[in-house]
């Protein structure tokens, strides 16, 4: 922005906006793959979405700059058709005290494990080289998470022909990533599975709890005059029916498509998915709040977890590789929403389809319970006679 005003920066923003129609009005089906981190992201899954006529995310986060280039490369094989690439906003260190206290309440899971815990460092997780790759090999949409980019960086992106997404959890957060430039709001839910994209990871919040997926969008919508893409807890067609009649431009799932045969999702991981168990909301894993299912990881150590990532996450890696290495689902961040127990094991294209056709009825069907057939409680009230005329 530097050299404009803030006046023609928006000005020139407004005239960017009319010349570009946006991914998401040229979509074949409003189905977002959410970015699934930590495993589940794969070339092959991404490409299946974007295939089906869906749009398809990429992880970046934990991955060096090098790693994501080979994805991308990969996942350019697969198809033609627009991806997007999601960056981890680089967050500050925590006090060393309270992630030392952390790790000696581990050393007994790591003895059993035999392990030793993994070194609790601070990272960013190769910001800037990640920029640099995809201002140099741009893809349709870079998403963002766990805060909002400077404006600078997202003109920089606009420049290189990518749109900006920018996740959001409350109506302030939309706020800012508008004011930012962003070109469509990832509105999260409070059941959405994996982490919180909270701007700031605020353990003082944790009593007011996350607001839930349809409240949000109204109050965000109130807030925010670009398009939206609702996440959270969508497992089903009518649930995508329900977020696109709220107003959004599309769906992003996630949990609904980890037990896709293109998915990297660990066997382990797959099995807790098949059952029913309750998901919690737990730091104890990576130090930053996130949504997996109960566990005994989960259930021990949540209390006494700080907010501290990355270095918890760096911290409890090599427990979590040995509980997916063992079969032990006890040790490993079983990320999922609220809705996973309605998860299908069906390759991803299929899945896009399938939920696709079932939006489509749903959408038909709540159209018809608002034009109720001739003879109906509406005619009735009609019927017995002209509506009072009010005083004039
Ligand atoms: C295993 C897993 C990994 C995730 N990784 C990311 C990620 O890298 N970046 C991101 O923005 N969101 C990530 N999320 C959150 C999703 O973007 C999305 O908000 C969430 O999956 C929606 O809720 P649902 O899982 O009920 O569909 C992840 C979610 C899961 C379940």
């Amino acid at each position: 922005m530097s050299s404009l005003t803030l006046r023609e920066h928006l000005v020139e923003r407004w005239v960017t906006s009319l010349r570009h129609e946006l991914l998401l009005d040229r979509l074949a089906v409003p189905i977002v793959l959410a970015p699934l981190a930590g495993g589940p992201s794969t070339p092959e899954l991404t490409a299946a979405v974007s295939n089906a006529g869906g749009f398809g995310f990429l992880a970046a986060g934990y991955l060096a700059a090098s790693a994501l280039a080979e994805r991308l490369e990969r996942t350019r094989t697969l198809t033609g058709a627009p991806i997007g690439v999601n960056l981890f906003i680089p967050g500050t260190s925590a006090p060393p005290q309270a992630v030392d206290a952390y790790a000696a309440r581990l050393a007994d899971d790591a003895r059993q494990a035999g392990v030793e815990l993994g070194a609790a460092r601070f990272d960013d997780d190769d910001w800037a080289a990640k920029l640099e790759l995809l201002m140099a090999t741009p893809v349709a949409v870079v998403s963002f998470v766990f805060g909002c980019p400077e404006p600078e960086v997202i003109d920089r992106f606009h420049d290189a022909g990518s749109e900006v997404w920018v996740t959001v959890t409350r109506p302030d957060e939309a706020r800012r990533a508008v004011d930012a430039g962003a070109d469509a709001l990832v509105v999260q839910g409070a059941e959405a599975g994996g982490h919180r994209a909270s701007f700031r990871d605020d353990p003082a919040a944790d009593v007011i709890g996350g607001i839930g997926l349809l409240s949000l969008l109204q109050l965000v919508r109130a807030e925010a005059d670009i398009p939206l893409v609702a996440t959270g807890g969508i497992a089903t067609g009518a649930a995508i029916a329900a977020v696109l009649a709220a107003g959004a431009a599309a769906a992003q799932l996630g949990t609904a498509f980890l037990r896709c045969p293109e998915a990297g999702t660990a066997a382990v991981y797959r099995q807790a998915l098949a059952d029913n168990a309750p998901t919690a909301m737990t730091r104890a894993f990576t130090g930053r709040l996130a949504r997996g299912i109960r566990n005994r990881f989960l259930d021990r150590y949540s209390a006494a977890a700080p907010a501290a990532y990355p270095e918890l996450h760096h911290l409890t890696a090599p427990l979590r590789q040995a509980g997916r290495a063992a079969g032990d689902p006890g040790l490993v961040n079983l990320w999922a929403g609220q809705t996973y127990e309605l998860g299908h094991q069906l390759p991803a294209g299929q899945l896009v389809r399938t939920l696709a056709e079932e939006a489509r009825a749903a959408l038909q069907h709540a159209g018809e319970r608002l034009s109720p057939p001739a003879g109906g409680l509406g005619e009735e009230v009609g019927s017995a006679g002209p509506a009072p005329r009010s005083p004039s």
